[in-house]
C-alpha cells in the first residue's frame, strides 16, 4: 500500500464516519437526500414538492415545481442578511491593479446590466453569448442573464471567429456581451474585432445587439444600432431589478464542449439542480468558510469558471479572487506572489499550470514558491486532467508546505460539479488518484455490457443514478444526448467517456483518460474530428488528415496530425513551412489551443481495405512506438514506415 497523505483535522465534513453517514443517507433515500440539501443550500421563492422525476429517463428533472432565481441566491440573499459590505470579488488585473467589489456593488452592477438587457428586448429563455475577458463585468454578465432568466453561453476568449460564429448560430443567440480587448501577459488581444468577424456577412441573423465593455480603450470598429457601450447602457439603468423567478429546470446556461464526433455540443444545464451542486461542492470539497479567500484560476469560458467562480463561491457568500492575466506574467512567480499578497486560503488550479511552473522554477530559481510566504493556504485543488504523482508531490510540498490536502477533483462540463474527489476533512490522499465519490454520487466502473468490474481492474467510468447538476440535454439535439451519454448497452448508466480503475485495497478511483476520440491538451478538451475538419477545410492544400493524441510531459496530451497533401509529400524546410501554415490555419479555424504540436506528412494514411483510417496505429506512431498491433487488415502497410518519422 502506498503512502497516504492525511486530511485536515477540522473541516465542515469531518472524518470518514461523517462521509459514510452521508453516503448511507443517500443510499437509504436517494431523492430525499438531495431534497434535504436542495432545501438547505438554496433559497426558493416557491419550495419544490418533487425531488427527482425519472419518468422521462434519460431526461431527468430535479425539484421541478420549485421556483428560484440563481442571481438572487448568489447576491440578494447575502445583502438581505446584512452581508452586503462583504467583499465578493477581489479582482487583480494583468498589470497588478486590485479592485474589490462588495456583494452590494456586485448586485447593483448585475441589476444595471440585467435592466440594460431587458431594455434591448432580451427576455426569459433567450440565449445571450458572453465573450469576455476575466473580469468582474464578465461574472456580472452571467449573473445578469440568470437574473432575467436568459440562458447564457460563455465562449472562451481564446476561440476563433469561426468557433464563436458556430456557437452563436447553434444557440440562436439574440445578444452578445464582449469587451473591446483583453489584456493578457502584457499584451492587448482583440475580442470585439473577432466578434465583428464572426458576425460578418449576416452570418448570425438572430443576433441583434452587441454590448461592449471598455477594457483597454483600444481602437475598434463600430456598427451603429447593433453595437452599444456597456457603460452607456448601464449608467441609464436603475440599480435594482426584480429577479425573474424561474422553475428549477429552466436552462441557466449552455456551454459548448467537444465530443468524439461532429461539432461541439451545447451542454444544457438547469438552474436549481446545477446551483445546488455548485454550492454544495464548494462547501464540502473546499470547506469554504467566511474567513477564506478562495482562488480558482480557471477562465469563465470553461465549466470550472462557471461552477467555481461565477456561481458556487457566490452562492455561499464567499470571498474570491478573480485574475485577469496569465501565470507566467510578469514572471512565473505570479501565482505565488498573488497567494501571498491576497492571503489566499483555498487554491484551485490545473495540473498543466503546475507542471509548467515546476519547469519554470527549475530554470529560474527566483520564481520557486519557496521564495514566497504561502502560509495562508489551507486547501489545494486540482482539476481538468489526471495529475501525475510527481507534480502532485511538488504541489503538496512546495505550494502547500506539506500541510494542505489536495483535492484532485474529477468531473466534466456535463456533470456540472465535482463527482469524484477527496474531502478535506475526510479523505487520506493518494497522489494521482481522485479517491472516492462525492457523497450521493453513484460512480462505478463497468465493462462494455454495463456489468460491474471488480476493484483492481480497469473499465468504463459510469454514474449509475442521475444527480441534480447533470447535463439535461444537448441544445437542439436530444437524440445526440441519448446516444452520447446513455448508450443502450450500459443499462441506463451515464457514460462519462473516461476509463478508470479502482484500487483493490482502498476502492480509490484513478482516471486513466478518455476512451473516445476526445483529447485533453493542457486541460482543454478537443475532439480529434474537429481538428481534422479544420485541417481538411484548407481545401487548397489538404487532401486528408487524421489527428491523434500522444502523451506529453507538460500538456498531458499533445495533438499529432497526419496529413496527406494534394501535392506531393514535402520534406525538409518545405515540410516545416507547410506544417507551420497548417498550424496557423487550425488556430484561425478553432483557436490557438487546437494547434497541432506535430504534423507529419504521408503519401497516404494507414487504412483498412474498406477505407477506414486505423487510428490506433497512428497513436503508436505518434508516440514513437514500434507498431505491435495486428496490421493484417491494412491495405498499405508500407505507409507505416513513412509516417513513423518526423518530417
Ligand atoms: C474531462 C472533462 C472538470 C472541469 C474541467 C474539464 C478530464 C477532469 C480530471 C481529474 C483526471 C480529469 C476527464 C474528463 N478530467 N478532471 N481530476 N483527473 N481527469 O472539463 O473540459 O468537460 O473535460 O477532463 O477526461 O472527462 P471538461
Amino acid at each position: 500500500m502506498s503512502t497516504l497523505f492525511p486530511p485536515l483535522t477540522q473541516a465542515r465534513i469531518q472524518g470518514m464516519a461523517a462521509y459514510q453517514a452521508l453516503c448511507d443517507e443517500a443510499e437509504r433515500d436517494y431523492a430525499g437526500y438531495w431534497a434535504r440539501l436542495g432545501r438547505e443550500y438554496i433559497s426558493w421563492k416557491q419550495p419544490f414538492t418533487k425531488s427527482l422525476d425519472d419518468s422521462q429517463a434519460p431526461f431527468f428533472k430535479w425539484f421541478e415545481d420549485g421556483l428560484l432565481n440563481v442571481s438572487y441566491n448568489c447576491l440578494d440573499r447575502h445583502v438581505e442578511a446584512g452581508r452586503g459590505d462583504r467583499t465578493a470579488i477581489i479582482f487583480e488585473t494583468d498589470d497588478g491593479q486590485v479592485r474589490n467589489t462588495s456583494y452590494s456593488q456586485l448586485l447593483a452592477l448585475t441589476c444595471r446590466l440585467a435592466n440594460a438587457l431587458k431594455a434591448k428586448g432580451v427576455k426569459k429563455g433567450d440565449r445571450v453569448v458572453i465573450y469576455m475577458p476575466m473580469s468582474v463585468e464578465g461574472v456580472a454578465a452571467m449573473q445578469a442573464c440568470a437574473r432575467i432568466g436568459a440562458t447564457h453561453s460563455v465562449v472562451f476568449g481564446g476561440f476563433s471567429a469561426q468557433s464563436l460564429r458556430d456557437r452563436i448560430q447553434d444557440a440562436g443567440a439574440v445578444a452578445l456581451i464582449t469587451a473591446d480587448e483583453q489584456l493578457r501577459g502584457g499584451k492587448a488581444l482583440p475580442l470585439k474585432a473577432i466578434v465583428d468577424d464572426a458576425l460578418a456577412d449576416g452570418a448570425c441573423p438572430t443576433l441583434k445587439d452587441v454590448i461592449v465593455y471598455k477594457r483597454t480603450g483600444g481602437a475598434i470598429n463600430w456598427t451603429a444600432h447593433r453595437d452599444h457601450w456597456l457603460h452607456e447602457l448601464t449608467e441609464q439603468q436603475p440599480e435594482t431589478c426584480e429577479p425573474e423567478w424561474v422553475d428549477a429546470e429552466h436552462p441557466l446556461f449552455l456551454l459548448y464542449t467537444s465530443g468524439s464526433t461532429g461539432k461541439p455540443k451545447g451542454v444544457q444545464h438547469s438552474s436549481g439542480g446545477y446551483l445546488l451542486h455548485a454550492a454544495l461542492t464548494t462547501s464540502w470539497t473546499f470547506d469554504l468558510q467566511d474567513s477564506d479567500v478562495f482562488w480558482c484560476t480557471a477562465d469563465i469560458g470553461w465549466v470550472t469558471g462557471h461552477s467555481y467562480i461565477a456561481y458556487g463561491p457566490l452562492a455561499l457568500g464567499g470571498t474570491e479572487l478573480v485574475f485577469e492575466g496569465v501565470p507566467t506574467y510578469p514572471d512565473a512567480g505570479r501565482f505565488w506572489q498573488m497567494i501571498q499578497k491576497h492571503k489566499v486560503t483555498v487554491f484551485y488550479t490545473a495540473p498543466t499550470a503546475i507542471r509548467s511552473l515546476i519547469k519554470a522554477a527549475e530554470t529560474t530559481p527566483a520564481v520557486h514558491p519557496k521564495n514566497y510566504d504561502l502560509s495562508s493556504l489551507r486547501i489545494l485543488g486540482s482539476v481538468g486532467e489526471p495529475i501525475n504523482p510527481a507534480a502532485w508531490l511538488w504541489y503538496y510540498e512546495n505550494v502547500g508546505g506539506s500541510r494542505c490536502p489536495i483535492m484532485d477533483t474529477w468531473w466534466q462540463t456535463e456533470t456540472g460539479g465535482h463527482m469524484i474527489t477527496p474531502l478535506p476533512g475526510v479523505t487520506p490522499q493518494l497522489p494521482g488518484s481522485c479517491t472516492l465519490p462525492f457523497p450521493g454520487i453513484q460512480a462505478a466502473i463497468v465493462d462494455e455490457t454495463g456489468h460491474d468490474v471488480p476493484n483492481g481492474q480497469g473499465g468504463i467510468l459510469v454514474v449509475k443514478k442521475p444527480w441534480p447538476s447533470m447535463i439535461r440535454t444537448i441544445w437542439g439535439d436530444p437524440e445526440r444526448y441519448k446516444k452520447s451519454y446513455f448508450p443502450e448497452e450500459l443499462k441506463g448508466y451515464y457514460l462519462a467517456g473516461d476509463g478508470a480503475s479502482r484500487a483493490a485495497d482502498t476502492g480509490y478511483f484513478t482516471i486513466t483518460g478518455r476512451i473516445d476520440d476526445v483529447l485533453n491538451v493542457s486541460g482543454h478538451r478537443m475532439g480529434t474530428m474537429e481538428i481534422e475538419s479544420a485541417l481538411v477545410s484548407h481545401t487548397e492544400l489538404v487532401a486528408e488528415a487524421a489527428v491523434v493524441g500522444r502523451p506529453d510531459d507538460l500538456t498531458g496530451e499533445a495533438i499529432c496530425a497526419f496529413v496527406v497533401l494534394k501535392r506531393s509529400r514535402p520534406t525538409g524546410d518545405e515540410a516545416k513551412a507547410i506544417a507551420n501554415e497548417l498550424r496557423n490555419w487550425v488556430a484561425k479555424e478553432i483557436g490557438p489551443i487546437a494547434k497541432p504540436k506535430e504534423i507529419r506528412f504521408g503519401d497516404n494514411l494507414p487504412k483498412t481495405r474498406s477505407g477506414k483510417i486505423m487510428r490506433r496505429l497512428l497513436r503508436s506512431l505518434a508516440k514513437g512506438e514500434a507498431v505491435t498491433q495486428d496490421t493484417s487488415t491494412l491495405e498499405n502497410p508500407a505507409i507505416l514506415d513513412q509516417l513513423a518519422k518526423a518530417n
